[in-house]
């Protein structure tokens, strides 16, 4: 297995349930009621595919209650986790987003909460697109949340400290001019476990680099929202970049080099 993959495998495996612990203490008022709109936005019982849903909860569960639901991930102990879940319209598999899933199959895909920006090279950044341009139909829509550079370097939170039931989570953050970092300390004051460390980095992309991205796969960039109320984006002041894409017909490959009309 190649290196990024088995870190982030590593990684995400090791850390895992402590990380689904620590996000359900999250605030998801705003995340909730950002993914409410979009449900009201799609129509309902289409098929959806979220690309790197974690363990499931809440985002793909609570979407699985209006529309057909599969959700990928590599980290198998998410996948492990996400599964019980399960229900005729929800399904989970473990799966590499840098390689084809389904093709021609879906009508929206779905990347949350910056579940993107973490490859080493731009190549397999590409293919992660790739395989969201092949999943979708033809006019399907693909909807990604990313962090906004400029509002992330100026409001890093540098250090910080969270105390869940007797495990302790210190969150170290930092930037140079390409990405930004995130160091992850689980110190279980119970189990008295050595402490689990887990880092993980993430591309400083543009909203420039996803349209040039987007458009290589045929996906043409249609809106762009600033923040999880879909107010306008804001280069400086928005906290996020919610970009909202299609996929048109005719389809160049990167992967293949051809321009072909693959749906
Ligand atoms: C920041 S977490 C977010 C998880 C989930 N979307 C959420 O908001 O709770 C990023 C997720 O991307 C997954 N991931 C990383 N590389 C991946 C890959 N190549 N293919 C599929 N999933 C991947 C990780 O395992 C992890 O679950």
């Amino acid at each position: 297995m190649d290196e990024p993959k088995r870190i982030v495998e590593d990684g995400y495996d090791a850390i895992s349930e402590r990380y689904t612990e620590l996000s359900r203490k999250f605030d998801w008022a705003p995340r909730r009621r950002y993914l409410n709109r979009l449900v009201d936005l799609l129509p309902e019982g289409s098929r959806v595919l979220e690309l790197g849903c974690g363990a499931g909860v809440p985002a793909t569960v609570e979407l699985a209650r209006h529309f057909d639901v599969t959700g990928i991930d590599l980290s198998p102990a998410s996948i492990e986790y996400a599964q019980r879940f399960e229900t005729d319209h929800l399904h989970f598999y473990l799966h590499d987003m840098r390689l084809p899933f389904w093709i021609n199959h879906f009508n929206y895909a779905f990347n949350f909460f910056t579940s993107f920006g973490y490859f080493k090279t731009r190549r397999e950044h590409d293919n992660a697109i790739s395989t969201i341009a092949g999943a979708i139909k033809n006019n399907g829509i693909f909807v990604m949340d990313y962090l906004n550079v400029h509002y992330a370097e100026d409001h890093t939170i540098h250090q910080s400290e969270k105390e869940i039931d007797g495990v302790n989570f210190i969150i170290t953050k930092w930037y140079d001019e390409t990405h930004f970092y995130k160091k992850i300390i689980i110190e279980d004051e119970i189990m008295h476990n050595e402490p689990m460390i887990y880092t993980e980095k993430v591309a400083k992309f543009s909203l420039g680099d996803f349209t040039e991205m987007f458009a290589y796969q045929g996906l043409q960039l249609q809106e762009v929202f600033g923040d999880y109320s879909f107010s306008n984006y804001d280069v400086k002041k928005s906290p996020r970049m919610v970009m909202i894409a299609n996929a048109q017909i005719q389809v160049k490959s990167a992967r293949w080099g051809i321009a072909v009309p693959f749906r």
